[in-house]
C-alpha cells in the first residue's frame, strides 16, 4: 500500500512515497534556498510560486524514476500546517485535487508531527512515551509523545527557535542563508576560542528556552568587533557550543522530570554533527536510548509527512471534508 506525501510548508518542496512493505521508496526534496538566500531569508510569495512549478514535476520524476503508477497510490498526506499560508494552500489544493481525481482520500498532517516520527521512518520502532525535541527554523519544542496523536508539549522557546537564531547571527556575520550549515563549516575551522556566551535559561528549573537574549549578546559583540576570518570562526564555534549544551541541560532535565529514557531529536538544526556527538556520548547510555533522523530526513521533507500519513491512513483518520484546512500557528 503506497502513500504519497506532500511537503509545501516553507522553502522545501518535498514529494516522498511511503509503501507499508518497501517502506519510504522514495524522497525527493527541491530546496528553494537559491531563490531565497539573496533576501536573507523565506520571501512567501516567491515560495507559493515556486512550490506550483516544481509539484507536478517533482511527482511525474519519481512516478517514472521509480516505475510507480499513480493509481497504486492508495491515499495523499500533506502538511496543513504550520508554515507560510500560502505555501501550504499550494500543497493542500494539490493534495486535494489530485486526491479527487484518483477518488483517493487526503489526510492533513501537522509538521511538527512528521519532524517527530522522521527518527523512525524505515524500520526503527518507536518505544511510547519518548521525549521528542524539536530543533529547526521555526520551532524549538520538548514533546512528550504518548502515542501517534497524543502529544503534550513540556517545553518551548519562548521567543525565537534555535535555527532562527543561528540564521540571524550567520547573516550578522555575512554569512549566506541558511547559516546553519556554514557556521557547523566554520566552528570546525576554529583554533583559540576566546568567547564565552550566556547557556540562557539554563538555571531555570523548567523545560523551557529562550534564544533571543544570546541573540543580542552576540549581536553587541559583532558591533564591536572587526570581522576577521579569524574571529568569525571563534563566534561560529561558541555560539555551536553554547546551543548544543544549552540543548542538553534541557533534555537532562526532561529525562529527570519526566523519568522517560527515550529520546528522538529532529528537525533540521539535528542534522548537526557536533549536536550529534555530543548528544551521543553525553546522554546515551544503559538507560537512555536516543534516535536521530537519517541526513535526508532531518530538514523539511515529504518522507516524514508519508510515513504520519501511512501511520494515521491505518488507523483510519483521514479527512471527511472537501474543505481545504490549513493553520500557520502550532496545533498539534
Ligand atoms: O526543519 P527545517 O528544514 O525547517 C523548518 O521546519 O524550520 O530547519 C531549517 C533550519 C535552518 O534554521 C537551518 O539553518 C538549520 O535548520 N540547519 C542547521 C544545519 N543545517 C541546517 N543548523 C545547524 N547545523 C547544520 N548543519
Ligand atoms: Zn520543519
Amino acid at each position: 500500500m503506497k502513500i504519497l506525501g506532500i511537503e509545501t510548508s516553507c522553502d522545501e518542496t518535498g514529494i516522498a512515497i511511503y509503501d507499508n512493505k518497501n517502506l519510504l521508496i522514495c524522497n525527493e526534496i527541491y530546496s528553494q534556498i537559491i531563490i531565497h538566500k539573496n533576501f536573507g531569508g523565506p520571501v512567501p510569495e516567491l515560495s507559493s510560486r515556486d512550490h506550483i512549478q516544481k509539484l507536478i514535476p517533482l511527482l511525474l520524476k519519481i512516478l517514472k524514476l521509480y516505475s510507480i503508477k499513480i493509481y497504486e497510490i492508495k491515499a495523499i498526506a500533506y502538511t496543513s500546517g504550520p508554515g507560510l499560508s500560502g505555501a501550504l494552500m499550494i500543497g493542500a489544493s494539490f493534495a486535494k485535487s489530485l486526491g479527487y481525481k484518483l477518488k483517493i482520500p487526503t489526510i492533513n498532517i501537522n509538521h511538527i508531527e512528521g519532524h517527530i516520527f522522521s527518527s523512525f521512518i524505515n524500520n526503527k520502532k518507536p518505544t511510547f512515551p519518548f521525549i521528542s525535541l524539536i530543533i529547526s527554523g521555526g520551532h524549538t519544542m520538548l514533546i512528550k509523545v504518548k502515542k501517534i496523536g497524543i502529544y503534550d508539549i513540556i517545553g518551548e522557546t519562548l521567543d525565537d527557535s534555535v535555527g532562527e537564531t543561528i540564521d540571524k547571527i550567520a547573516k550578522l556575520l555575512k554569512l549566506e542563508y541558511p547559516g546553519g550549515a556554514k557556521i557547523e563549516q566554520l566552528a570546525k575551522k576554529n583554533i583559540n576560542n576566546n568567547y564565552q556566551f550566556p547557556k540562557p535559561l539554563i538555571k531555570i528549573k523548567n523545560l523551557n528556552f529562550s534564544f533571543s537574549g544570546l541573540k543580542t549578546y552576540i549581536k553587541n559583540i559583532i558591533n564591536k568587533t572587526q570581522l576577521t576570518k579569524n574571529n568569525v570562526e571563534n563566534i561560529a564555534y561558541s555560539l555551536q557550543e553554547t546551543i548544543i549544551d544549552t540543548l542538553l541541560i534541557k533534555c537532562f532535565n526532561a529525562i529527570e522530570f519526566t523519568k522517560i529514557n527515550t529520546l528522538s531529536i529532529a528537525g533540521g538544526v539535528s542534522i548537526n554533527k557536533k549536536l550529534k556527538i555530543k548528544f551521543i556520548k553525553l546522554i546515551k547510555n544503559n538507560k537512555v536510548k536516543i534516535f536521530f533522523p537519517k541526513k535526508n530526513l532531518c530538514t523539511d521533507n515529504g518522507g516524514m509527512i508519508s510515513f504520519v500519513g501511512y501511520q494515521k491512513f491505518i488507523r483510519n483518520k483521514i479527512e471527511n471534508t472537501n474543505n481545504i484546512n490549513i493553520h500557520t500557528k502550532l496545533k498539534i
